[in-house]
């Protein structure tokens, strides 16, 4: 199981309604495909009109995972795209999570958006999230 994780600059004015044609788009596609992860979004500074910026973590076969980054990168609804880490995700997971059958950390999640005022923005930010994710209900894959 191989995992990419992300960071990304929101385009200016982007709205509401573009997030969740993003989140319905990779629901359907990823669950196609056998993706799973997470999308956050947030802004990094508390300052009206600030850009949005996305964090987002991809997990599933090796070449599904590269072959969607590939798409996501180039999507002019986000810029500066910057690969925080990619890799085995029994590796690059550190232990923080107990490995489930699916080696996933978010086996139930196509895609998730989670709006966060503070985005981990670091591969170590990043698994402290999810470890403290870990214990809640995680609503079931549509
Ligand atoms: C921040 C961000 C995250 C995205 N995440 C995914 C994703 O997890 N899965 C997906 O299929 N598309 C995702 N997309 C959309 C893809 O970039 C692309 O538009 C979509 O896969 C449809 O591709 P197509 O137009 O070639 O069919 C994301 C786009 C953005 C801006």
């Amino acid at each position: 199981m191989h995992a990419l994780l992300y960071r990304s600059r929101a385009r200016p004015g982007l709205l509401a309604s573009d997030l969740n044609a993003i989140i319905e788009t990779a629901e359907a596609r990823n669950h196609e495909i056998g993706i799973t992860g997470i999308l956050l979004y947030g802004q990094l500074a508390v300052v009206p009109g600030a850009p949005g910026e996305f964090v987002q973590w991809i997990e599933g076969d090796r070449e599904s995972v590269e072959a969607l980054y590939a798409d996501i990168a180039t999507d002019e609804r986000h810029f500066d795209p910057e690969v925080l880490a990619r890799g085995p995700i029994g590796e690059l997971r550190d232990g923080v999570r107990a490995a489930g059958p699916s080696g996933r950390l978010f086996p139930t999640w196509s895609m998730a958006l989670v709006r966060l005022s503070e985005l981990p923005a670091t591969l170590p930010g990043f698994l402290a999230f999810a470890r403290d994710w870990e214990g809640d209900a995680l609503p079931a894959m549509a």
